[in-house]
This record gives C-alpha cells, structure tokens and sequence, in this order.
C-alpha cells in the first residue's frame, strides 16, 4: 500500500537496542523486560507493570489471577477485539456483552448494571481506540455490586481520564504491543496493577506458575535447584529481545503519541466540512492516545432499517480506496456477530444495536507518526473523491 493504515516507528536506537540481548546472551525474559516494566509503571502512574507475550495473554492472566471460575459471568462491551471476551471462555466462565455507546464506541456504561447478575464477578471495560470508557460510572458499579474491574488498556497508550493514565483505575490493566499499537515490541503486552499480591501472581502465572524467574535463579545462590511450581501457570512471557525494543519504544512514547494526536487533529479539521464522516469524540475530561482514528460512515442517520445499505456503501468507498493504494479498516468487530460467540449463546445482532453498527459502518484512516502533511491530504482528498464515485 503507497498509504498503510499504519507503519511502526523504529530508528537507530531500536536497531541498536535489539542487538544488546543477542551480544550478551540473554534473550528471554530477563533485564531489559524489567527495564521496560519499570518504564511502563513511571509513564502510566501505575505501581507495578509485568510484561507479558501479548494483550491477550495479559488479559489471561488477570482474568486467572482474580480467581474467574466455571459459571461466573463478566460483563464484557459487544464491539471489541474477540480476545476481551475469549479469556473468560478461557476460563468456562461467560462473558455478557453489554451494547456500546455509538459516541465514543466504549461501553455503555449505564447499561452494566442491569446486565449483572448473582453470577457477575466483574468487568473488562475496554478503552477502544484510545479513549477511555467512563470509569467513574464503571467504578461506582464495581462497588456496589463487589465486582472487579480489568480495564483492556490494549489500545490505550496515552489514554487518560481526568488525567489518569489508563490501567489505573481497576484491578489490573493490560496493554498490547502489537505492530497496530502506538509503540510496539512486534507482539507483547502489559498488565498493571496497584495490588502488590496480584503482581506477584501474575509474574508467577506467566512464568508457568513457577516461584521465582530464571533470571532470580541463575543470579542467586543454588541456582541449580528448579522452582516452586504451585500454581497452574502460562508460559506467558516476554523475551529480552522484545523488552529491549520495547525500552527504546518508550523512550520515545511521549514523542509518538504527541505526534498522532497532532495528526488525529488536523484530520479533524481537514474533515470538518465532510459531513457524511463522523469524526472520533473526544468528550471533556478525556484525552484520546488516537491508537486508531475510527470515523463512523453516515451519509444518513444510521439505522436498523438503512444499515445493511450503508453498509455495502461504506464497503464499496474502501475497496475504491485500496485500489488506489490507501489502506481503510473497519474499527473492530462485534464479538457478538463472530460465528463462535452467536452459535454458542444465540446471540442476535438486534440486541447489541450500536455495536452492530460500528461494527458495519466504522471507518478507520491512516495514521503513523512518518505520516506527510502530503500523505494526510491526499487521504483526505481520496476519500472525497471517493465517497462521490461510490455512492
Ligand atoms: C481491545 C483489544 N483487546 C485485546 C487485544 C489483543 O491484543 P494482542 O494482539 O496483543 O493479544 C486487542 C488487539 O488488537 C484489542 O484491540
């Protein structure tokens, strides 16, 4: 694609930082995962940060580390990357997907509580595309109902709700590296936690329960003598060669973020005159790390009755788009239309309405920190041009 969606930024400093692990040796979890951790808890506020393969494993972990159980239900949003809900399948636990709110694309929080249960032992509020749900409400409903919060950060770098950083506000937060993410280790993630016993569990549970890390073990006396294993536990870990990547990511995370928020506002003023384009909230009190710049597709008011032509419409404009080299994506998907979650609840798309819609009529545009003044006009100007041939 002449235009990607989106492209990673590595400089020198990530080309020389790989390469540290693979002269001294040490290559799987080990210094550089702790440096990177360590730099994680200082950019994000939190206490402790454990890194992990990916989001997804991050999310295993907390789900097992708060004791989910068979039969326990959690209220999960029904437009989310899948993993949200498959790590309470992990664990035969069920997840309940509540409709989102079309504004932001996050959660309708006002509609969690009425979704609980005696069952219900918590809540994976997802902090989609960069913009924090609303954890105020989320947290009053945690209290009430004694339920825990993990907040899938897996999109929030950057994402701060009055001015705290994502993944401090629940139980645990977890973050994804992955090469769609702000900073990326190629694949990777990060939970944080201000819980001193649930930092332990997970750095034993992604370490396949083991009582103390290869690392501990090889710098200490007896380094002979194998773990405790005491827990059922993951081979969840992150490699040295990541952690290192993922150091010099850092370093430059404020630098990034900075730039994509630029970006996202000059979209915003670029498209402001488009009006068959909504263009990404950012309600006050929130500050958006614009993982993704996801606009709604509606030449019309979206509705039950036009949705399915819209659509179509929305498909056509992204296939013209990439013939012309400019890469467009849906948002995400609705877990509660993919065939596993709706064959094995029955789950119909009438009663998730708005996540129903995001996920037919999200359009995402490209955004990348390299990204040309150039680049973002002719996107613009496209999509335009575009929307007119295709309608
Ligand atoms: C909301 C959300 N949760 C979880 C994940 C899983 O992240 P990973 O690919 O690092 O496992 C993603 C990935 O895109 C995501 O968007």
């Amino acid at each position: 694609m002449a235009i990607p969606i989106t492209r990673p930024f590595f400089g020198e400093r990530e080309m020389l930082a790989v390469q540290e692990p693979l002269k001294n040796g040490w290559v799987v979890q080990g210094p550089h995962v702790e440096k990177f951790e360590n730099m994680f808890s200082t950019f994000s506020g939190a206490t402790f940060s454990v890194a992990t393969s990916n989001c997804t494993s991050a999310l295993h972990i907390a789900v097992a580390a708060l004791g989910l159980g068979a039969g326990d239900e959690v209220v999960v949003p029904a437009f989310t990357w899948v993993s949200t809900a498959n790590v309470v399948e992990y664990m035969a636990a069920r997840p309940v997907f509540c409709d989102i709110d079309l504004e932001t694309f996050n959660i309708n929080a006002e509609k969690v509580e009425e979704l609980t249960s005696p069952r219900t032992v918590g809540i994976i509020p997802v902090h989609l595309f960069g913009l924090c749900a609303d954890m105020d409400r989320i947290g009053e409903i945690a209290q009430k109902r004694s339920l825990w919060v993990i907040e899938d950060g897996a999109c929030a770098l950057g994402a701060r709700f009055h001015e705290r950083h994502a993944g401090t506000f629940g139980e645990m937060g977890c973050f994804s590296f992955h090469p769609r993410k702000s900073i990326t280790t190629g694949e990777g993630g990060m939970i944080t936690t201000d819980r001193e016993d649930l930092q332990t569990l997970a750095r034993s549970l992604r370490d396949h329960g083991a009582s103390r890390s290869d690392l501990e073990r090889h710098e200490g006396a007896a380094s002979f003598l194998l773990s405790e294993y005491n827990l059922l536990g993951y081979n969840y870990r992150m490699t040295d060669i990541q952690g290192a990547l993922g150091c010099s990511q850092m370093e430059r995370a404020e630098w990034i973020l900075g730039e994509r928020i630029r970006r996202a506002r000059r979209y915003d003023e670029m498209l402001a005159g488009v009006d068959w384009l909504k263009t990404p909230a950012v309600p006050d009190g929130y500050v958006h790390g614009y993982q993704s710049y996801v606009c709604l597709f509606c030449p019309e008011e979206p509705t039950p009755a036009n949705i399915e032509a819209l659509h179509r419409q929305r498909n056509r404009l992204m296939i013209d788009m990439e013939g012309k080299g400019i890469a467009t994506r849906q948002g995400t998907h609705a877990p509660v239309i993919v065939g596993y979650y709706a064959r094995k609840y029955g789950l119909r798309p009438e009663a998730y309405p708005n996540a129903y819609m995001a996920d037919r009529i999200s359009l995402t545009l490209p955004l990348y920190v390299q990204m040309t003044d150039e680049e973002q006009e002719t996107v613009v100007r496209e999509l335009e041009k575009s929307f007119e041939q295709t309608r």
